[in-house]
Formats: C-alpha cells, sequence, structure tokens
C-alpha cells in the first residue's frame, strides 16, 4: 500500500473496533539514492507494523532499486501528534490551527502532525480543516458518521497518528497553545503525561458561572470520592487537555464514555511520573460548549465502571467463599462445645471459641489461597502473626458493625421485622467492609516488603 504525499489531503479512513492504540507509529520512509543525490522519496503506510512486515517489505523495494543504488529504510515516527476533536466548531478551528502551527512550527519543525476529529458537524467544520491542509500538509482530518463523542473521537485521533507523543486540545480556542511548549519539554524531561490544570497556582478559569465552577469542582471531588488512586493523580482530572508517551497507553483496550478522556487514560495507562501546567482557561469566541446534564450521567457512569474494573472480582470471590467456610467451622465447633447433646458448654463462651477458630479458618485460607500472590512478598513467620493479629483485629470490629447494622436494619428500617433478612443484609456489608479494609491495610505490598524483597 502505497502513497505519494499529495497537495489536498483526503478525509483519513477512521479506524474502526476496540479502542486500541497501536505501540509503533506506523510509517515508514524509503529512501534511494544514486550517487549524491536522492532520487526519489515516498512513504509507505503499514496498517500492523512489525518486524516480519518491514522485512517483506525491504525486500520488495530492493526489487525496485535500480542497479548500483543503495537503500535504506527507516523506522520514521515524528515526534508529536495532536488531536483536536471537533462538533460545530467552523468559527473556531481555523484561527486554532493557525496559532497552533505557529507554536509547533517553532518547536517541533516538521516532526508534528495535527488531526481534526470531527463528527460530521452540521456546520462542515471538517471540510474547512480538510481545506486548510492544502497550506499545512501536517494536518489531516478524520470525519466520523457512525460514532459520536469527545473522548473517543480523541482516541480514534490517536490510533492513527504517527507520533511517539500523543496530545488532546479542545477545538474552541479555550485551551491556551501557548503553554504546549512547557508541556512537550516536561515530557522530554522524562514525564509519561502532563496535564493543563486550571487548579494549579497560576491556573483558572476565566468566566465561568458560579454553578460551572460548582458543578465542575463537585464532580471533581466526587472522582476524588469513588476513585482516589486514579483522579487523585493530578490537580485537574477534568482537563481536557494533555500531551503523554504514547508507550504509556499503548495497547491498552480504552472504553472511555462521554467527555472524560482524561481519566479513562489515567486509569488504563502506566504512569510513573505525572506533571501539571497551570493555564487560565478562556473564553469561547464563538459556538457553544456541547456539555449537557447528560454529560454529568456520562460521568458518573464511566467512574463506576472504573471502580468496577478495578474492584478484585475474582479475589473477592474467594474471600467470600473462605467466609462461607467460616461459617461452617463456627456452626460446627458452636455445635461441638455447646449443644446438649456435646459438651453443652456456655453459649456465649462457646460462641467466642468458635468465632475465633472461624477467624482462624479464615485467616489460614485467605493467607494461602485469596491473597496467596501478596502474603509471598510478606515471608517469615513475625509477618505472618502481624497479618494474623490484623485479621483479628478488623474481623472484631466487623462484628461490632455487623451487630450495629443488625440492629439498625432490624429496629428502625424494618420496624421489628424480617430479623433474618437483616441479618444477611449486615453480613454482606460486613463482609465488603472486611475485604476493603484487609486489601487496603493487610494484604497489601509495602515499600518495606519491596525492600527486604530486592
Ligand atoms: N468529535 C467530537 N464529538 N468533538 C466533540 C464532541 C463530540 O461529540 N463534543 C464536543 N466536542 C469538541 C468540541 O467541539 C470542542 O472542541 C471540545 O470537544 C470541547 O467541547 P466543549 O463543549 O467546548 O467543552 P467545554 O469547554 O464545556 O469543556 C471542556 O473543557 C473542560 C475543561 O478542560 C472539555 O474539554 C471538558 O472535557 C473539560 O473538562
Ligand atoms: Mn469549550
Amino acid at each position: 500500500m502505497m502513497e505519494f504525499v499529495t497537495e489536498l489531503r483526503s478525509l483519513e479512513p477512521v479506524p474502526t473496533g476496540d479502542l486500541i492504540i497501536d505501540p509503533l507509529p506506523n510509517v515508514l520512509l524509503h529512501r534511494s539514492t544514486w550517487g549524491e543525490a536522492t532520487a526519489a522519496e515516498f512513504q509507505v503506510q503499514l496498517r500492523q507494523p512489525n518486524r516480519l512486515a518491514i522485512d517483506r517489505l525491504e525486500s520488495q523495494l530492493t526489487a525496485l532499486a535500480p542497479q548500483g543504488g543503495s537503500l535504506s529504510i527507516q523506522q520514521r515516527s515524528i515526534r508529536f501528534s495532536l488531536v483536536i476533536p471537533t462538533y460545530e466548531e467552523a468559527e473556531n478551528i481555523e484561527p486554532l490551527v493557525r496559532s497552533l502551527v505557529a507554536v509547533l512550527d517553532r518547536l517541533l519543525p516538521n516532526d508534528y502532525e495535527i488531526i481534526v476529529v470531527d463528527d460530521n458537524s452540521i456546520d462542515h467544520t471538517w471540510k474547512i480543516a480538510q481545506a486548510l491542509t492544502v497550506e499545512f500538509p501536517q494536518l489531516r482530518v478524520l470525519c466520523r458518521h457512525y460514532e459520536q463523542g469527545l473522548a473517543t473521537a480523541v482516541i480514534r485521533g490517536w490510533q492513527v497518528a504517527k507520533g511517539e507523543i500523543l496530545g488532546v486540545i479542545d477545538g474552541d480556542g479555550q485551551h491556551d497553545e501557548q503553554i504546549l511548549p512547557e508541556m512537550i519539554a516536561q515530557i522530554m524531561a522524562g514525564a509519561d503525561l502532563v496535564a493543563a490544570s486550571r487548579n494549579d497556582p497560576g491556573g483558572g478559569i476565566s468566566e465561568w458561572s458560579i454553578w460551572r465552577r460548582f458543578t465542575s469542582r463537585g464532580a471533581q471531588i466526587f472522582g476524588l470520592a469513588i476513585l482516589p488512586e486514579v483522579v487523585g493523580k493530578v490537580s485537574d482530572p477534568l482537563s481536557g487537555y494533555f500531551v503523554l508517551k504514547r508507550q504509556a497507553i499503548a495497547q491498552k483496550n480504552l472504553n472511555p464514555l462521554g467527555y472524560k478522556i482524561l481519566i479513562e487514560v489515567l486509569a488504563k495507562g502506566r504512569f510513573a511520573r505525572v506533571k501539571t501546567v497551570p493555564y487560565e482557561f478562556r473564553e469561547r469566541q464563538s459556538g457553544e460548549t456541547k456539555v449537557t446534564w447528560y454529560h454529568a450521567i456520562d460521568y458518573l457512569a464511566h467512574l463506576l465502571r472504573l471502580r468496577l474494573d478495578r474492584f478484585p472480582l475474582q479475589r473477592f470471590w474467594r474471600f467470600g467463599i473462605v467466609g462461607l467456610s467460616g461459617v461452617l467451622v463456627d456452626m460446627a465447633v458452636l455445635y461441638a462445645l455447646s449443644d446438649p447433646s456435646t459438651l453443652a458448654w456456655g453459649l456465649t463462651r462457646s460462641k467466642i471459641i468458635a468465632a475465633e477458630v472461624a477467624i482462624f479458618n479464615n485467616f489460614w485460607w485467605n493467607d494461602r489461597w485469596t491473597f496467596s500472590d501478596l502474603s509471598k512478598r510478606q515471608t517469615g513467620f513475625r509477618r505472618r502473626l502481624e497479618r494474623f493479629l490484623k485479621f483479628n483485629l478488623i474481623c472484631l470490629m466487623g462484628l461490632i458493625l455487623n451487630v450495629l447494622i443488625l440492629n439498625l436494619l432490624f429496629n428502625v428500617v424494618f420496624a421489628g421485622q424480617h430479623r433474618y433478612l437483616a441479618n444477611l443484609i449486615a453480613i454482606g456489608l460486613v463482609t465488603f467492609w472486611n475485604f476493603w479494609l484487609n486489601t487496603k491495610l493487610n494484604w497489601r505490598v509495602t515499600d518495606r516488603d519491596r525492600a527486604e524483597l530486592t
């Protein structure tokens, strides 16, 4: 599949299927020389670049090289690909492209591209962008007909991108393009992701209504409550303006909902170093925001989906099964100690022993099965004893919580009815509590473990 550099770039084919970004930029530069002068140069586009395909291409092209000519194939990626998602931005797209070109021509001459991904805007934003490709060959335009939504538009753009560094900026001029050099410089200095932040010192929002500021802050706090380990990574997790290293999200199955592409990327990617650069979020020059209350629903659903994605379901099942075995052990010991037909000991004394034996049983199986991968990294008897004592404490707190919830449900919510339903709900909630606390405080790999293991 060969393509010569043309004047007016045609609309690019829109990728389909999973929202997965290739690790390797998929462009090779073929150069053949006779003597000094370069005689020909053209680009070859490979859908799935791998060594085999490149070798096959190399042999095909060697056959093309005239006798005595030399052939060199350089895997050529470009430094930076910036995606602009657009919907109804006819007035804004040209001034934005011009100011971006002015910034990037200075920073990365011939080493960047701008990719407009338009969702078939009624105002023909895509056509205006396409017309600009005559003047700016580094500009590429995709027009989607069968998909809608800001976040997926960005990923489709990244899928066709050739850059080692990927970026996204809004198409309405509200994001300040002058901070791009600083953001890219931080990537070059080793950061994996750099987000433009309105919440850093020196950052801000020009003229948002009190209501929009409140909802935006509220959304951020809500996100911190549900997904602290992701949303807490940056000071402006709702920012739609950021750059990142391609390899940090390559081959990750991205699956965003609605607007919040940064949260999806932070949740699915591998980012050792995340940085922010402050900026002032500007007023739109023309057109309207496309944000509706519907996007708030999308945001909540997106957060919950990421939370569930990260919820260790398989481990929770094991924890539940071990918990059930504990109930059986508890019952058996209670019977063996307190039943009139056996030792007929007092109920409370028997119950305490039964509960402790059940806790020991649960600890045993959780340490060797549910959390075996983690307990293996916390070696030695002393560490195991520590875990057992913590497990005991957590179960004890769980027991108290169980009694509290049971009484609240039975006496208040169900008004003295449904004692067994109340007990079941209490057991379910406390199982979650025990699991969550044990995952957070007990079976987790700390820096101390890592240090001891190395
Ligand atoms: N392709 C495509 N499809 N683009 C879209 C769509 C869509 O369905 N919806 C919006 N866009 C484009 C707009 O044309 C604009 O270029 C950009 O996405 C942002 O949309 P706005 O509607 O202007 O969003 P906003 O200004 O209210 O909010 C922006 O800034 C916030 C603060 O950074 C967004 O980027 C938010 O995600 C961000 O939180
Ligand atoms: Mn906007």
